[in-house]
C-alpha cells in the first residue's frame, strides 16, 4: 500500500513509501483511510518536542476511512461502514489510567497517511452522516477534547464560555457550547477570523492583540461576574489571565500548549473563586462516540480550513507550524 513516513523528527523528513498491506488481527478491522487532520500533536512530534519512540513512523493521529475487512470475532461493525478510528486505541472508556493512554496513533502506532490501517474493531466511532471523511477526520482529538471541555463544565443555557483562539479545539468548543445554549466570548489574533468566529455564533468577540487585558474585558462583558468555562487552549503564556476571566465556582479546562508549558501563577483567584482547573488529555473511544452523536444531533460542520493532498503533507504541516494562520484545522485527503 502507498503510504507517507515521516522518517526523523523533523518538518522536511516526510518521503512517500510503498508499505506491506495491514491484515486485521482478531478483533480488528482494516480501515481504508481517506482522509487525516493535523493537531498541534502532530507537528509537535515532526519537530522533536513529542518524543517518538522510533522513526520511521506513519504520521497523523485523527482520520476517516471505511471499513474493507473484518477480522475473526468482529461483530457489530460491516464493510463499506464509514467510520473514525480513535487515536488511543486502547482507551475504551472510563478514566485515564497509563494502559489507556500507552499507544497513539501516528507515534507508537501506524498513523493515517496510509492507504489501509488496521485498529481494534474497539476503538472505531461511527462517522455522523451529515459529513463528509475530511470533516468526520476533524473529530478524534479536537472534538473529544472540546465535548468533554463542556461537560466537565456541566453547561446549560446561560452558561458563560471564554474560548482562546480560533484552533480545532476552539472551534469545536464555539460550536458545543452553542449547541448547549450558552453564551460564547472568543478572543483571537485575527478580525478576519473573529468575523468567521461570529458567523459560527459566537456572542462576543475579542481581539486579543488589540486588547491585551482581554480577562478585564471578558470580566466587563459579564457584569464583573467572569466565565463559567475557559477553555485552555494556549497556555503559559495566558493561564493567568484565564484564571482571572473565570467565574467564581468556574472551570478552567486546561488542554493547551502552543503558547508554552511552563506557567508561574498566583493561586489566589484559584483559592477564593473555588475554581475546579481540570486537566485533560483528550478521552476515551466513548468520549469520541459521545461527541460524533452530538455532531451528528446537531448537524454541526467542523471548520476545515484548507484541504491538502496527501502529496502536500509537508505543506500542510508547515501550515500548522507556522501558527495562528489557519481557522479550524487543516485536513489532508487521500
Ligand atoms: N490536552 C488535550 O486534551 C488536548 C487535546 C487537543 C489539543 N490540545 C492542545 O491544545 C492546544 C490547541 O489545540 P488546537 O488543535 O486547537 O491548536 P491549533 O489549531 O494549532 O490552534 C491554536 C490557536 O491558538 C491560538 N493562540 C495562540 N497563541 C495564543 C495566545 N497567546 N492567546 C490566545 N490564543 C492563542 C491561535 O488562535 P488565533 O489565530 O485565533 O489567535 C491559534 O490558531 C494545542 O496546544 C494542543 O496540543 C490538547
Amino acid at each position: 500500500m502507498k503510504a507517507i513516513q515521516l522518517t526523523a523528527p523533523s518538518l522536511d523528513a516526510f518521503r512517500r513509501a510503498e508499505l506491506p498491506d495491514p491484515a486485521p488481527a482478531a478483533g480488528q478491522v482494516l480501515v481504508r483511510m481517506r482522509a487525516a487532520t493535523l493537531n498541534y500533536l502532530d507537528v509537535a512530534i515532526a519537530t522533536g518536542n513529542f518524543p517518538a519512540p522510533a522513526f520511521p513512523l506513519v504520521p497523523v493521529a485523527d482520520g476517516a476511512g471505511e471499513i474493507a475487512a473484518l477480522g475473526e470475532g468482529v461483530s457489530g461493525w460491516a464493510v463499506g461502514e464509514r467510520v473514525i478510528p480513535h487515536f488511543m486505541p486502547n482507551w475504551q472508556g472510563g478514566g485515564i489510567t497509563p494502559h489507556n493512554v500507552a499507544a497513539m496513533r501516528g507515534l507508537s502506532l501506524p498513523g493515517s497517511l496510509a492507504e489501509y490501517v488496521a485498529v481494534p474493531a474497539s476503538s472505531l466511532a461511527a462517522l455522523p452522516a451529515h459529513l463528509d471523511y475530511v470533516h468526520g477526520a476533524a473529530l478524534p482529538i479536537a472534538a473529544t477534547t472540546a465535548w468533554n471541555a463542556v461537560r466537565a463544565a456541566q453547561l446549560r443555557p446561560g452558561s458563560v464560555v471564554l474560548l482562546l483562539g480560533t484552533g480545532g479545539v476552539s472551534i469545536f468548543a464555539l460550536q458545543f457550547a452553542k449547541a448547549s445554549g450558552a453564551t460564547v466570548i472568543l478572543a483571537s489574533s485575527s478580525e478576519a477570523k473573529l468575523e468567521r468566529a461570529g458567523q459560527l455564533g459566537a456572542d462576543h468577540l475579542i481581539n486579543y492583540r488589540a486588547t491585551p487585558a482581554w480577562d478585564e474585558a471578558v470580566l466587563k462583558l459579564t457584569g464583573g461576574r467572569g466565565a463559567d468555562l475557559v477553555v485552555e487552549t494556549a497556555g503559559a503564556a495566558t493561564l493567568a489571565r484565564s484564571l482571572n476571566a473565570a467565574a467564581m465556582g468556574g472551570t478552567v479546562f486546561t488542554v493547551g500548549f502552543v503558547a508554552g508549558t511552563a506557567a508561574s501563577i498566583d493561586l489566589l483567584p484559584i483559592i477564593v473563586k473555588a475554581l475546579r482547573v481540570v486537566g485533560n488529555n483528550t478521552g476515551s473511544v466513548a468520549d469520541l462516540a459521545e461527541a460524533a452523536r452530538a455532531v451528528a444531533a446537531h448537524k454541526i460542520v467542523p471548520a476545515i480550513d484548507r484541504v491538502y493532498d496527501i502529496g502536500e503533507t509537508a505543506a500542510a504541516y508547515a501550515e500548522l507550524a507556522a501558527g495562528g494562520r489557519h481557522f479550524g484545522k487543516l485536513a489532508i485527503a487521500h
